[in-house]
């Protein structure tokens, strides 16, 4: 079950003389963090086999290998999302090549709607859980024993260790860290008022339609997890009639590529 994983791995090792142990996935408008990794290599995602090839605008489409924050990290610039028809197994198929590239860490990244009323636009709020409002889950059909547990316990997926790090390298910095509950959902459609309000009302405090499958992956193999919301759009239930587009959702998410790549860094450093 496991040979389409280590078959990608091994493309993507090959010529290097290292193994990254930290993966990243950037989130939308987020991919300037890429250009502070000092590159090995860079492999587009058509190039490997297995990896589906990323549609949205502002999606790269490409693996970074190389040095960030002292370490040597594996990039993706681009994910894989559910909504542009790719099934569960695509979205986190390079997750699990993560696994086999020798990833110990995963950190992940999303431009997000904000839902709890405090949040404002251009906040960064680091995830302490998440709700899976996709109508699938990623470990549904035969458990891959090989990695993980049928049933995995799911109480402590974000590392608690990691979280009161990113608020100490935020104080240090000089700048504020939210702290909370991602909700993932299908999209594309964002969410109509009456969504929002539900969301908030589940309790969630971000909102998007990425990465609760690549953490339930990255969790059901061992993986420790850091993960930042980028609010993009801000406290949508106050404000059910402003309208969000792709366009602002890119520009939010560029203007705080700054605090990002400090934070993003400094974690990394602290592994
Ligand atoms: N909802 C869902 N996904 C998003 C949003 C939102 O408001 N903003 C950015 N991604």
């Amino acid at each position: 079950m496991t040979e389409k994983f280590k078959k990608a791995a091994e493309f993507i090792l090959s010529g290097l003389n290292y193994k990254p142990t930290v993966g990243i996935v950037l989130g939308s408008g987020l991919g300037g963090l890429a250009d502070v990794i000092v590159a090995d290599k860079i492999i587009q995602y058509k190039d490997i086999v297995g990896f589906p090839i990323s549609t949205v605008e502002g999606h790269k489409g490409q693996l970074i290998l190389g040095t960030l924050g002292g370490k040597k990290v594996v990039a993706m610039q681009g994910r894989f999302h559910y909504y542009e028809g790719y099934s569960m197994d695509q979205v986190t198929f390079p997750i699990r090549v993560m696994k086999f590239l020798g990833v110990e860490t995963l950190v992940v990244s999303n431009a997000a709607g904000g839902l709890n009323p405090d949040y404002a636009t251009g906040d960064i709020m680091v995830i302490n859980d998440h709700i899976n409002n996709f109508p699938h889950n990623p470990l549904i059909g035969k458990n891959i024993d090989e990695l993980g547990v049928r049933f995995p316990d799911m109480s402590k997926t974000y590392d608690r260790e990691l979280i009161n790090r990113a608020h100490q390298i935020a104080a240090n910095n000089g700048f504020k860290l939210q702290e909370g509950v991602y909700v993932g959902s299908s999209g594309p459609t964002l969410e109509t008022p009456a969504e929002y309000r539900m969301l908030r009302l589940l309790g969630a405090d971000t909102t998007g339609m990425s990465t609760v499958p690549e953490v339930i992956v990255a969790h059901h193999q061992g993986m420790r997890v850091f993960g930042l919301s980028v609010v993009t759009n801000g406290s949508k239930p106050a404000d059910p009639n402003g309208e969000t587009t792709h366009e602002e959702v890119q520009n939010v998410a560029n203007s705080v590529a700054p605090k990002l790549t400090v934070l993003i860094t400094k974690i990394i450093e602290s592994l």
